[in-house]
């Protein structure tokens, strides 16, 4: 089944249920940006939570920053991205379409769909120049007098050059990390594939500081620690592998880079990247800001240019991957379903609470009163709207793990059912014993359905 999961279906299941819909469509659309919807929020909001709780919140050893978007430009002459942040676009004469020169085969010519544009005499490339993804802006009123600068095309700069902040204030002796979540922008020249590669995502980075001699250790431990992260979060082993760059595929602060890449629609493609940094990035600004950018132990007796090891992701990737390791369309009693297998801690609601009878104000009495207690503590959805059997494939299609129904016997025993979105199991339980029962349920560690053990 899950061979079949193809990228247009999780888009229609994403507008359909307003996870994610084009942006500014009123007016058009605006190519490859998005806007999220209700259940796309909740979703993003889980996977940051559930990001920030290994990162930061389960650890001793990393702090957060919440860092400008607009920082000072000769952060980005300091960190290479001025210089180097580019990509070698060409342009077709023929069809005007651009590419990228180092992805032709990923491409398709806009008069004669193909493979490889350059290989149709109709296709006329350019030579290739370095187009600079960074976006421009201008700071102060006066566009022509104000000062040219840049909207962060990541998140890690505001860590580097809040190091000494840092290490001062929160008294921090290397291994120690700082994270920051928030919003990069770039300037693609072939963003696509929905959410994959877009010009404005969320960016989830940590700069983990080291002590040079244990760089490769913990190169290894965080690409060890982030695969398991996703396999905790419900993605299948066999979706999921770890790629080492060969030297010329690293980024120009890179002592050694490894994706975890994920089996997407589209093929195996970077999910997230864990790159050794080295001292490129503290050695970069200490020499254009002038400030020194080092550890220095009790009474100087240590002093080290710490590494940095450095695991970065977007929500929008893992987002993608998790909708679509997680969809599936089967067949129960005759009819079709959608069902999104979501870790329930990563599904947007938690649990549907169902009066059997919408015009039976008995059971929507009980069902208010139930889903009143349950939403202090989670995010439960209350619906009468149609038949059950409808309201159940609503609840399967954006993941809800649980639901609770009311029906003829709360009336006279006051228990309920509870309904287990993937194997469709039913039990009865008092209405007291639910609360808890959907604590528990939740805490659970959770392995997919789908046909593999973590
Ligand atoms: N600080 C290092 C850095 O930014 P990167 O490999 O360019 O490295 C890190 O980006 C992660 O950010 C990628 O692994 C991917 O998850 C995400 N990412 C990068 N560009 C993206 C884009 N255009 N759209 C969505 N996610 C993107």
């Amino acid at each position: 089944m899950a061979d079949e999961v193809t990228m247009d279906k999780i888009v229609s299941l994403c507008r359909r249920r307003g996870f994610v819909f084009p942006s500014s469509e009123i007016y058009g659309g605006l190519g490859s940006t998005f806007d999220y919807g209700h259940y796309g929020v909740l979703v993003k909001n889980n996977i940051r939570a559930r990001w920030l709780e290994a990162m930061v919140q389960e650890r001793d050893d990393i702090v957060l920053i919440d860092s400008a978007v607009i920082l000072h430009p000769r952060v980005w002459e300091a960190s290479g991205h001025v210089e180097g942040f580019t990509d070698p676009l060409v342009d077709c004469r023929t069809c005007k379409l651009r590419f990228r020169a180092d992805k032709l085969e990923d491409s398709q010519c806009g008069r004669k769909p193909s493979k490889r544009p350059g290989e149709y005499s109709e296709c006329d490339l350019t030579e290739p120049r370095q187009f600079n993804l960074m976006f421009e802006t201008t700071v102060g009123p006066v566009a022509e007098a104000g000062a040219r600068a840049f909207l962060r095309p990541e998140t890690a700069q505001g860590i580097f050059i809040n190091f000494k902040n840092v290490l001062q204030l929160a008294r921090r002796r290397p291994p120690f990390g700082i994270a920051q979540v928030g919003k990069s922008f770039r300037n693609e020249i072939t963003p696509g594939n929905f959410l994959f590669r877009v010009r404005e995502f969320e960016q989830m980075e940590m700069e983990y500081f080291v002590p040079p001699a244990q760089a490769d250790q913990w190169y290894r431990y965080w690409i060890d620690a982030r695969f398991e992260w996703y396999v905790k979060y419900g993605l299948r082993r066999s979706r999921l592998r770890v790629r080492e760059h060969g030297p010329e595929e690293r980024s120009h602060y890179s002592q050694g880079t490894s994706d975890i890449e994920y089996d997407y629609p589209i093929g195996w493609s970077e999910l997230e990247g864990v790159a050794n940094r080295g001292d490129f990035d503290l050695t970069r600004h200490a020499e254009f800001s002038g400030t020194e950018l080092e550890y220095v132990g009790p009474e100087g007796a240590e002093r080290y240019v710490p590494y940095v090891i450095e695991p970065a992701v977007s929500i929008e990737r893992i987002f993608v991957a998790m909708l679509v390791d997680a969809y599936d369309e089967e067949e129960v009693a005759g009819r079709g379903r959608t069902v999104l297998r979501l870790h329930p801690a990563i599904a947007p609601v938690k649990a549907a609470v169902l009066p059997l009878i919408a015009r039976d104000s008995a059971m929507v009495e009980k069902a208010r009163g139930l889903y009143e207690e349950l939403r202090t503590a989670h995010a439960v959805e209350y619906d009468e709207g149609g038949a059950i059997g409808r309201r159940y494939r609503r609840q399967d299609e954006i993941g809800t793990p649980f639901a609770f129904t009311v029906d003829e016997q709360t009336l006279a025993d006051d228990t309920v059912t509870i309904r287990d979105r993937d194997s469709l199991a039913q039990e009865r339980l008092t209405i007291g014993q639910v609360a808890g029962r959907l604590g528990d349920e939740l805490r659970k560690p959770w392995t997919t359905p789908k046909g593999e053990s973590a």
